[in-house]
């Protein structure tokens, strides 16, 4: 049994709607773990309560040890994975079988291994034009969550941040960061020769029961920093929109915690 060695910190300056509790951890391994564990809990939580485990995955290379320790028989037996439902807060305008593909990462290190219908996989079409994967992936949405006007309430969404303080693919000065109608948007990674992205927005991702971010790189613990403990705008830190009416927790290495005050285990 690991000893949880988080300490929970609490972020009034954003405001009770959205102060965000940060959680930090030994090692990132501990972080990912952390998170493992969270997925499986909310899961257990949310079928009892209302049926099913709605939950959007994040992608890069952050979450794969997470998504690998969650598909152990210890945490995946726990889990009635026929009433998961999984999406993406975003994904590369790339094949399936894409190394850069979100959806290829999460599908090895996780859903391979997984007793989870093909039918509540819900990937972005990243093989189709942005702008009609955004268009598809946004009809999934309303075809799962109902096609009225009430935003998608996920159970869980996950998230992590860039060095350049992107979440999901909400990049900094993009108009995407203002969006107030659509679920979902296809975006440009002008940091990685204009790739193109599908991602949510921030009324989808502000609308979840939960919010999680997880930040391992030590690389990392400035734009940390930045989103958490300065004030700014969301057009230059773009993870500064993350303001969630439900949970809103950030789960982090001692590494990406180093430059918070205070920051460090029990
Ligand atoms: C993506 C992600 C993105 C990611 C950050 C961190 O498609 O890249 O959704 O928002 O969380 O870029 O990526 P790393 O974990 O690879 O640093």
């Amino acid at each position: 049994m690991t000893q949880d060695t988080s300490r929970e910190r609490p972020r009034p300056d954003l405001g009770e709607a959205s102060s965000a509790l940060v959680r930090v951890y030994a090692t990132e391994a501990e972080a990912s773990r952390s998170g493992a564990r969270s997925f499986a809990d909310r899961a257990l939580e949310a079928v009892a309560e209302r049926g099913r485990f709605t939950v959007a995955l994040s992608g890069g290379d952050t979450p794969r040890l997470m998504y690998e320790m969650l598909a152990t028989p210890e945490l995946a037996r726990s889990i009635p994975w026929d009433r998961v439902h999984v999406f993406w807060g975003d994904d590369r305008g790339v094949a399936p079988d894409h190394p850069r593909s979100n959806f290829r990462m999460a599908r090895e290190a996780l859903l391979d291994h997984v007793d989870i219908p093909a039918a509540n996989v819900h990937r972005i079409q990243g093989e189709l034009p942005a702008t009609e994967a955004a268009r598809l992936y946004e009809s999934e949405l309303r075809s799962v969550f109902g096609g009225g006007p009430a935003l998608p309430r996920f159970d869980l969404i996950h998230l992590g941040i860039g060095g350049d303080g992107h979440t999901a693919s909400l990049f900094p000065g993009e108009p995407s960061l203002h969006e107030s109608s659509r679920w979902v948007l296809d975006a440009i990674d002008r940091s990685h020769h204009d790739e193109p992205r599908v991602t949510f927005t921030f009324p989808v991702i502000n609308a979840a029961r939960a919010v999680e971010v997880l930040v391992l790189e030590p690389a990392k613990a400035d734009v940390v920093h930045r989103v958490l403990s300065e004030r700014g705008e969301v057009d230059v830190l773009p993870a500064r929109g993350i303001a969630p009416t439900g949970e809103h927790v950030w789960l982090l290495s001692t590494g990406a915690a180093r430059r918070l005050a205070s920051a460090g285990q029990r």
